[in-house]
């Protein structure tokens, strides 16, 4: 198996958690998973659906749900989590003891840029209460991370890279391709 345990992909929306997982994914032979694609696929809604009926706190809920059954999963994966995930300490819990969990870091301002369908993210609004939220986020995603990896400027071909390297010195991508 080229994983020897799941990684987790947290940062702010637009950091390119599932294009990155995705990639290495390929190049490593391993399997990725979008959790919101995930969680839109076993509820039938999309994000904004769910975001409607239920509000943020019905969300939050599947999503801890979903992280928590993905990471008890026998095989190993890459997942992309929402951009939200570190708001509920026990997520941050489930992250730390079901893997290595990967910052990538983006600012609101990139992040903005990157991110062309915005009415796809309930939470992404206008720039100064995305600039705000964040701020919020930057420390949690640094106390749930193993380590962070900075997008800004970056290709995703070159962050991918960096982040199999980090990988593979960690023992967490077992064979040499990609
Ligand atoms: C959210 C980010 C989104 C999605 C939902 C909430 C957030 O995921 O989970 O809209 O709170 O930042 P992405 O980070 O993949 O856009």
């Amino acid at each position: 198996m080229p994983l020897t345990q799941n990684v987790f992909f947290v940062g702010f929306m637009g950091a390119g958690k599932s294009t990155v997982a995705r990639r290495i994914a390929r190049s490593a032979g391993a399997t990725s998973l979008d959790m919101d694609k995930y969680i839109e696929r076993a509820c039938g809604k999309s994000i904004p659906e769910i975001f409607e009926e239920g509000g943020e706190d019905l969300f939050r809920k599947i999503e801890t749900d979903t992280l928590r059954e993905l990471a008890g999963r026998e095989e190993p994966l890459l997942i992309s989590c929402g951009g939200g995930i570190v708001m509920r300490p026990e997520n941050i819990e489930i992250l730390k003891s079901g893997g290595t969990v990967v910052h990538l870091l983006v600012y609101a301002d990139e992040a903005a840029s990157r991110i062309s369908d915005k009415s796809s993210r309930p939470l992404f609004n206008d720039i100064e209460s995305a600039r705000e939220l964040c701020a919020l986020r930057l420390p949690l995603y640094e106390e749930a991370a193993d380590f962070t990896v900075a997008t800004g400027g970056k290709s995703v071909f070159d962050i991918s890279r960096e982040v199999s390297l980090r990988l593979r010195e960690r023992g967490v991508i077992c064979r040499q391709q990609g």
